[in-house]
């Protein structure tokens, strides 16, 4: 059994990663209590409640694990939220209503500051112990070029740089860092985005179920075999 830390568990791919392992020891993390809560009754497993975007409570999260968790084995990034708009289309009223600073400064700070400040925080116990693994769960946004959504583009390009600067350093403590990049996802991210898809989009998208069996993929591996980075569509959407 290992001691596994989920962000973004309250719905979408985290919490469908939660429910394949649910045999370790989970603590699941979200900001939405009333959701992050069912998740972790359903399956039977401790929860807090965390912005990923807000320092304070980050270092909250980081005290409870170290009085309350035995042990940390795993951190498995997964929240995220998404916006689009070519920036030439930033005088219509729907993409100016999706890219407001406000909403620019939140999607930067749960995208790539949350995910860095999560590794950068927790990274120091796995290194301790001189062993362990980190999964973020990334986007096809990562390692394409995507035009229609750039603040989402650079967001993602970030974490995946950042993960491509340390992942060396990581392995010489004996920690792995995986970055699982999807494609389109059938979950609620782009109706919480005031973006919902047209239908016949929605249906070329990769079920929840099937991302969190590529992460469980990447998890049950040898621990001296490790996965820099790894890619999934829909072959529809590819
Ligand atoms: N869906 C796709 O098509 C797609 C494709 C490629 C990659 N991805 C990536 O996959 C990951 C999971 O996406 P998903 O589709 O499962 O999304 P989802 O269904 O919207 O679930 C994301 C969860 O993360 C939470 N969250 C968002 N920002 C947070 C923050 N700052 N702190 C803590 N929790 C936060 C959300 O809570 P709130 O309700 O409060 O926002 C929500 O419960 C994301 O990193 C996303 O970028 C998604």
């Amino acid at each position: 059994m290992r001691y596994v830390l989920i962000t973004g568990a309250g719905d979408g791919v985290g919490k469908a990663t939660a429910k394949l392992l649910k045999n370790e020891k989970l603590l699941l993390v979200d900001r939405d209590e009333k959701n992050l809560k069912k998740t972790a009754q359903n399956l039977n497993a401790e929860y807090f409640v965390c912005d990923i975007t807000n320092i304070d409570k980050i270092n909250e999260l980081k005290a409870y694990v170290e009085k309350n968790f035995a042990s940390l084995d795993t951190i498995i990034n997964c929240a995220g939220v998404w916006t689009k708009g070519e920036i030439s289309q930033l005088n219509d009223k729907h993409f100016a209503e999706i890219n407001t600073l406000e909403r620019i400064k939140d999607l930067l700070d749960t995208n790539t500051f949350g995910t860095i400040a999560m590794i950068t925080t927790f990274a120091p116990i796995l290194i301790k112990n001189k062993k362990g693994q980190i999964i973020n769960v990334n986007s096809q946004s990562a390692v394409e070029t995507e035009e229609f959504c750039p603040v989402y583009n650079a967001s993602k390009h970030g974490s995946y740089q950042y993960r491509k600067a340390i992942q060396r350093d990581l392995a010489k403590h004996n920690v792995k860092i995986t970055d699982v990049c999807p494609g389109l996802i059938k979950t609620n991210f782009y109706i919480r985005a005031k973006d919902e898809l047209p239908q016949e989009i929605m249906k070329l998208g990769l079920s929840p179920d099937e991302v969190a069996k590529t992460i469980k993929y990447v998890f049950d591996m040898p621990h001296e075999i490790t996965i820099p980075s790894i890619e999934i569509r829909h072959i529809k959407n590819f």
